[in-house]
């Protein structure tokens, strides 16, 4: 089965502990929503997983297909099929969104003469104007726009993991309806790892497993029906 593994997993960033012995699997085809209070370090296990060089791992494992991944760089994990879409996308002046798009595509997946309608066709599905094409990525886009275009490079790529940071901030009640019905659908080959506090996402998705997290560790775990109980309870009956 193709999947990461995470064990006991500790790590640092800046000097600061932020994950505390971490376990958490996402297994390719599943759903699995992490949830949890701020600064509880969802984002710190997403930067880790993608191997973001700022996050000191201390101790624990990652591995993806049996194989550690720990040593590998971004784009040898890349490679493997792990995407990360960001919780803030960056802007990147003088870098063409259809340029970036392209190379990263070239890169992982190799030529495809189709991809230029390929890129418009899903554009159309993310109600996303083809004239994004020609500006700076994420330059002056809105926060709804930027997400969709992270959803957009998930859908091009089509990784084995993507790991949503909070994509469906900042989203509009349409572009969440979207993301849901874009996720589930793309949920048949794709393994996700979705950050979210939106507990509407449930109307769209059933998760195949939900995590909560609070201070650098999993708190509990359980199917969809924990999203109900947070719903409304909060955090707080939780812990
Ligand atoms: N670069 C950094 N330097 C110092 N502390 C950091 C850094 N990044 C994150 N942290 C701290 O680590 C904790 C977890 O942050 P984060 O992973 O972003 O949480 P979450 O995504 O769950 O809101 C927070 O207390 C945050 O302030
Ligand atoms: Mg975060």
């Amino acid at each position: 089965m193709e999947q990461i593994d995470i064990k006991g997993l500790e790590v640092s960033v800046n000097g600061k502990k932020v994950l505390n012995g971490v376990d958490i699997s996402v297994q390719r085809g599943k759903i699995h929503v992490l949830m949890g209070p701020n600064g509880s370090g969802k984002s710190t296990l997403a930067n880790v997983i993608m191997g973001n060089p700022k996050y000191i791992v201390n101790a624990g494992s990652i591995k993806f297909d049996n194989e550690d991944i720990l040593k590998l760089k971004v784009n040898e994990r890349a490679k493997k099929g792990i995407f990360l879409a960001f919780q803030e996308p960056v802007e990147i002046s003088g870098v063409n969104t259809m340029n970036f798009l392209v190379t990263a595509h070239t890169n992982l997946k190799g030529k495809n003469p189709e991809l230029r309608k390929e890129i418009i066709k899903k554009m159309g599905e993310l109600n996303l104007s083809e004239l994004f094409l020609k500006r700076s990525l994420n330059e002056g886009f809105s926060g709804g726009e930027k997400k969709r275009f992270e959803l957009l490079q998930v859908m091009l790529l089509n990784p084995k993991i993507a790991i949503l940071d909070e994509i469906d901030s900042g989203m509009d009640v349409d572009s969440v309806r979207l993301l849901g019905e874009i996720t589930k659908k793309l949920s048949k080959d794709t393994g996700f790892l979705m950050i979210t506090h939106n507990e509407n996402i449930l109307d769209y998705i059933k998760p195949d497993i939900v995590s909560i997290m609070k201070d650098g560790k999993i708190i509990r775990s359980g199917d969809y029906q924990l999203i109900e109980q947070i719903k409304k309870e909060g955090y707080k009956q939780l812990i």
